[in-house]
């Protein structure tokens, strides 16, 4: 089925005339400058971003996956060292603790939240133990004060993944800026996007911050010419899709009131009888980039969603640990008795913030008259 015949399609991304303005407006500048990697639009997205998640630095790069691997190896995280985090998420953030060659170790999440639980991620520290990387998953926030005290009882760095959680809220706290640093992902499926790949790093920490900026360009700081000082990358987000960005940051609050309507639609709406709807954690204001129900008879109902023309997806058909790359990698087994139990059962329903209430509820009737005439 072509995308435009779907009656509810599972993104939408936002693409507007400002956006296309504004980029005309970023070619033509270019062509005058030849500014096209980091300059204007760049600086203007990091000083706003960083207001926005209320944290002194963000810095730009190409992917929330460049903005981990950045941050760990911004945060001296060696061969060998071991990094906790969770199995229920893309499996980018695996990807980074291996890129720096150290070792995840995996603690299962709330059987309500999908968040890591910081009671097994205190059972999981050993003297190996450098870092946690708590992730906000679908945009709920993890249960960050227990995971702070442990980070400062044993002396670890707190990255928080937060590339499904922009503008959500831990208490009063803007998620992405309690740890010491955090990653942001701008991919089309997430709140923000900037029509293509993109990522951020935040951190209230200038020494990270600093070092990061070296990594994403070829380890010089901004405006320093030719001089090279550490190990460095092309991880550069680019002009364009920063202006890109910048059109669309200042609907980041309200997109997410509208995600959050949408949230509560689909759990007034959607019979508990055979569905379980997410729940928001009490410390969380979650923001629903995905928004994810546990069912029964997963892949029946999606194909009778798809008959319907709903398009729907799964946040994630596997843990990142049931992947052929975890057994090639670490060859570890593993047991996450939650993680496993909730993975057969997850689908993703579209939840992006134009779809109408119409649309809403006629994925609403559809899920729960399938369950009907069963
Ligand atoms: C939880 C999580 N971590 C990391 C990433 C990686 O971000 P990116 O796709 O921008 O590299 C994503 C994006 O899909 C994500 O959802």
């Amino acid at each position: 089925m072509s995308d435009k015949k779907w009656k509810v399609p599972f993104i939408q991304p936002f693409v507007s005339d400002e956006t296309k303005n504004r980029v005309l407006e970023i070619l033509e500048r270019g062509k005058e400058t030849g500014s096209f990697t980091v300059g204007v639009e760049t600086q203007i997205f990091e000083e706003n971003l960083a207001k926005f998640c209320k944290v002194k630095h963000a810095v730009t790069l190409h992917s929330g996956t460049e903005a981990l691997f950045a941050a760990l190896i911004a945060a001296k995280i060696k061969p060998g060292d071991e990094v906790i985090t969770t199995s229920l998420t893309f499996i980018a953030t695996i990807e980074a603790i291996w890129q720096v060659n150290a070792k995840p170790v995996l603690a299962d999440i709330h059987p309500e939240y999908y968040t890591i639980e910081p009671d097994l991620v205190k059972k999981a520290i050993t003297k190996k133990t450098k870092a946690i990387i708590p992730v906000h998953i679908y945009g709920q926030a993890v249960d960050m004060d227990p995971i702070m005290e442990l980070a400062a009882d044993h002396n670890l760095f707190v990255l928080e993944d937060a590339c499904q959680a922009l503008g959500g809220r831990y208490k009063k706290e803007t998620i992405g800026s309690i740890g010491d640093a955090a990653a942001l992902s701008f991919h089309p499926q997430k709140n923000l996007t900037v029509c293509g790949d993109g990522g951020a790093l935040l951190t209230n920490r200038t020494d990270i911050a600093e070092i990061v900026e070296m990594i994403r360009d070829h380890g010089r700081l901004r405006n320093q010419g030719y001089d090279h000082r550490i190990l460095g990358y092309n991880f550069r987000l680019g002009e364009i899709r920063a202006g890109i960005a910048n059109v669309a940051l200042p609907h980041v609050e309200g997109w997410n009131i509208r995600r959050r309507e949408i949230a509560k639609q689909y759990m007034d709406g959607i019979s508990s009888t055979h569905t379980i709807c997410p729940k928001e954690a009490p410390y969380s204001y979650h923001v629903y980039d995905y928004y994810e129900i546990q069912t029964q008879d997963r892949d029946g109902l999606r194909e009778e969603l798809t008959k319907k023309g709903i398009k729907t997806d799964i946040q994630y058909p596997k843990a990142c640990h049931q992947q052929v790359v975890w057994d090639y990698l670490e060859k570890s087994k593993i047991n996450l008795p939650v993680t496993e139990k909730l993975i057969p059962n997850i689908l993703t329903l579209p939840s992006f913030p134009d779809l109408t209430d119409e649309q809403v509820s006629y994925v609403i009737e559809t899920i729960n008259n399938y369950y009907k005439v069963k």
